[in-house]
Formats: C-alpha cells, structure tokens, sequence
C-alpha cells in the first residue's frame, strides 16, 4: 500500500503505478452497493458518472427486544444484497457493458462477529443500539477520556462498533470466546461476495478501534479493550482494490468472477463523495432520518470534548469531522404520522411556507432518541415549547423545520469553536428536495446554500470510487468534476437571517432545560 502520510494526489498516482488495472478490463459500468438500515440498494453507473440503474431490497425491520436494543441479521443483508445486485443489472438498458469494478458502502459502526468457519455468531448490534453505555464508562475509565481521543480522536459513544463487542465480552461470554472475526455490515457483504476480510479507513474510524491520526489499527486500544489484533480484517483505503468476486458469490448474483472490488467506505463517507465533499474545506448538510453536517478536513481535527466525530475520509490523505443530529428528518415523519395522518409532505410544508420565519415564537427541540452532537446525551427526549393560541398547525409544521435546521447549526457553532472553516454548504438528503427546507437552511445557517442537479446518495459515491481503484477516473476529484454538478445556488433571505439570529439563541436555551426531565 502506498505511503498514506503523502498528499491524496501522490496516493493516487502510487496506487496507479502500483495497480494499473486499466491493462486487465476495459471500465464500462461500475457497480455501488449501499447496505442500508431499512434496505440494501445497488446503482450501476456509466464511464461518465451517469446513473444507469438502481435497484433496493428491503430488509426486515431491526428487532429491539429490549428499550434501546436493535439487532438485524447479516444473512439478511446478504440475501438483500444478492437481490439488488440481480435486479440493478437486470434493469439497465441494452446493451449492457461489462462491470469493471465494485464499491461497497452501509450502515455504519455495526458489530458482526464471525467464528472460525466464518459462521455469524449472534445478530449484528446496529449503529442506532444504545444499549452499551456502561462499556462507555469502562472504556473511559480504563483508557482515560483524553487519552482515547489522542489515540483514536474519539470518545467512546454507544454508537461505536468496540463497545458493543465489550456488551457481548460481558453479559455473552460463550460467544464472545468463539469469536475469530469482526467487522461492519457491509464488509460482511464483502466477505460473502469475495471470502476476504476487508475494510476501510473511513469505516474503521467508526468502530473506535483505529488510530485514526496513522490510518492503521490502535494497538494500543485494542490491546486495552482486549481485541485481538487477529480478529480485525485489513484496512485500506476507500478506492483501494482491496478483493475480488468470487465463483460462488457470481453464480449468485450474475457478476463476473474475478471483477475488483474496492475497499469503499460507511454511508457518511460514500454519501459525501456522492456529493462531491471531497477537498478541505467543503462541507455538506444532509437531513436523511438522521441529520449529518460534514466537512473535509486537511488534518484529523480533534474536539477536546469529543462532541464531534474525527474520521478518515474516504479521499486519500484527507479526514472529515461531522456532527450528527439524531432525530432530523425522523422529526418530520414523526409529525406526518402522528399528527398529519393522510396528509403529504408537500401540502404540510406548503402550509408552513405561509408561516413566518421563527414560527412566531413555537419552537422544537428534536431530541426524539436523545442527541449526539454536541450534546452527547442518549437520555434527553424531545418538545415543542412556546406554545400559545396564535399557532396553528402549520405553525408546528415549521417549527419542525425550523428545529432540526437550528440543531445541525449546533455542529456549525462547533466548527466555528474549532476553527473548522465553512464557505458554502452542499444540502443532501430529504432536506434538499423542497424549496421550504432549503431556505430555511440558508437562513439558519447564514450560508449559501447549493443543490445537486441529482443526488444520488453513497451507492453512487462508492461506484465512482470503483472506477477511480480500476483506474478508469485518476482520482476522486476527477470522477466528482465529470458526475456532479450544482443546480441551484441559494442565497439566504436578508428577514431570515435576522429572525434565524434571535431563534436560535432562544433555542439554544432548550437543551439545559430539557436535560433536567428525566
Ligand atoms: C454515522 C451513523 C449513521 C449510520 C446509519 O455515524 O451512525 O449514518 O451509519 O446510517
């Protein structure tokens, strides 16, 4: 591998020198594969970045068998995985091209723990499982919280795959002792599309087990936690060539033995590249079910309170923070089904554009499965506060809009403390599609504001990180400069800026007030 301390520019061209697979096929067709929560989505895009076909499988729901718990199955998303791959191709047009490369994303931060025959032990403990908040504790306290920062530049939160195979040490041992293997949801794809054992820098920053300053495993850590090293597949980086498909995985799914697959990276990580987030200095905010703001950074910047997430980048020599907003477009479905039963998203924020900026006073705090950033708070629960007689529902409609955009402007007010520097913000997600949330945006956040011509979301991102490993692009800002184009830019609304100002010191008192309502 490449010397990962160089410039992105001289892994690529080392990784070129090194690798050149231009020789071995001739690039057609890339396939992304995106190993999501509710489903598993595969793309396949043409050698100019354009989308040629998608299709999803949907997972069964995750179980939680306890408050807080939720567990899915691997061999779910295999099945899912096998269907969405057979589908995607079965749907792109006449005449089809050869796929010449495979990237993988998912879910992040999920533990699957294999045996020595590679047989799941136990269902995967997902992202969203929050169950492991006294192996937080114990990590902290046996490591030191400063010390886990300075050496995988984040605090233990219940999100992070090590400490849900800590729940496992303690309260499974049985299982715990037949562990060989462990790694994220869509590496456990990977195993089963090729038998190797692979990950990536910018997933691996998830688990809490990589020194993500080095882009290598935490000794040190996992040593500490008691993980042996022998347990954690490879790392790479996220358009490495990291496997390839094998016999078995083709006959299953129609894909050609032997086609690269690259190593890819989680669906924040993919998700960005989709969007073009690539060099220092770019940022995005994407309001999916939860709400990401996320920004390149030259180097790993670290919070001293750990109130953000520091991770690779799936860019080479590149790092990312990103601060995460647990309930945000979650907020909004909460509202359609609870309130707004047989209504659409269109005639709801249509109704709330007629309501002026501030709500009149209304305000959410969207605390509905507690917070990440910057509160770090699994405990807080959500409100509306403020209410009087003047507000209407369209008024509750907006103040959700509202709320959710104010606490993404949480990780904004974070960036500015740490010196992070923002120009213009790149929307994704639910939160880009109508015109309402776009400008509320661009007011909260006192930014302009661009929109994709189409956003197509991680399984894009990472199908151009397989033509960049197959050497069909140079490099990820190659591949970016031909697939993604800015559609609209927008400016913020002079009123909105002032009512945004005042809202949102208003708002900023919610979250002290609400931590003491248990
Ligand atoms: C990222 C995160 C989510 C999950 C599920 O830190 O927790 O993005 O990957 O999508």
């Amino acid at each position: 591998m490449p010397d990962l301390s160089d410039a992105p520019q001289s892994w690529y061209a080392a990784c070129a020198e090194k690798t050149d697979l231009r020789k071995e096929c001739t690039p057609m067709w890339f396939l992304g594969m995106d190993v999501g929560t509710g489903g598993t989505r595969a793309v396949v895009v043409d050698g100019d970045g354009r989308l040629i076909s998608g299709a999803a499988s949907e997972h069964a729901p995750f179980r939680t068998p306890h408050p807080g718990w939720a567990e899915q199955d691997p061999e779910d998303w295999w099945r899912a995985a096998q269907e969405a791959i057979k589908l995607a191709l079965a749907a792109a047009p006449e005449p089809h091209q050869p796929v010449a490369g495979i990237g993988l994303t998912g879910q992040m931060h999920g533990a699957v723990m294999l045996d020595q025959n590679g047989a799941v032990l136990r269902p995967s403990l997902i992202w969203c499982d929050t169950r492991t908040q006294p192996e937080c504790d114990w990590l902290h306290e046996k490591i030191g919280y400063e010390k886990l920062i300075e050496l995988t530049c984040n605090p233990a939160l219940p999100n992070f795959t090590l400490t849900k195979l800590l729940w496992v040490k303690k309260h499974e041992p049985e299982i715990f002792a037949k562990i060989r293997h462990i790694m994220c949801p869509k590496d456990y794809v990977r195993y089963r599309l090729t038998g190797e054992f692979a990950i990536d820098v910018q997933e691996a920053s998830g688990t809490l087990l990589l020194d993500v300053t080095h882009r290598r495993w935490s000794k040190e850590v996992a040593e500490a936690a008691g993980i042996p090293e022998s347990w954690l597949p490879k790392v790479y980086e996220s358009p490495e060539v990291c496997a390839r498909i094998s016999e078995t995985a083709a006959g299953l799914t129609g894909l050609a033995p032997g086609t690269p697959v690259v190593a890819g990276a989680g669906d924040q990580g993919a998700g960005a590249v989709g969007m073009g987030i690539l060099q220092p200095g770019s940022v995005s905010a994407t309001i999916g079910t939860s709400g990401v703001v996320f920004a390149a950074t030259a180097q790993p910047t670290k919070d001293p309170k750990g109130r953000m997430h520091t991770f690779c980048h799936a860019v080479p020599g590149v790092w990312h923070v990103m601060g995460v907003t647990q309930s945000a477009g979650l907020s909004l479905n909460w509202l359609k089904q609870t309130f707004f039963a047989g209504q659409d998203y269109d005639s709801m924020t249509a109704a709330a554009g007629n309501i002026p900026a501030g709500s009149e006073g209304l305000m959410w705090a969207p605390y509905l499965l507690g917070e990440r950033t910057p509160h770090l708070d699994p405990q807080v629960r959500a409100a509306f506060a403020c209410i009087s007689t003047v507000h209407t529902a369209a008024h509750f409609t907006r103040a959700v809009l509202e709320g959710v955009a104010y606490s993404l402007q949480d990780t904004f007010t974070l960036f500015a403390e740490l010196g992070i520097p923002v120009s213009a913000v790149r929307l994704g997600g639910g939160g880009a599609r109508g015109p309402l949330w776009r400008k509320i945006q661009a007011g909260v956040y006192g930014q302009t504001v661009e929109v994709l011509t189409a956003e197509e979301g991680g399984a894009f991102g990472c199908a151009l990180m397989a033509g960049v490993g197959t050497g069909h692009w140079a490099s990820l800002d190659a591949a970016c400069g031909q697939a993604i184009e800015v559609a609209q830019r927008i400016e913020p609304d002079p009123i909105d800026l002032a009512a945004y100002k005042s809202g949102y010191a208003e708002w900023r008192k919610l979250y002290p007030a609400l931590k003491t309502l248990r």
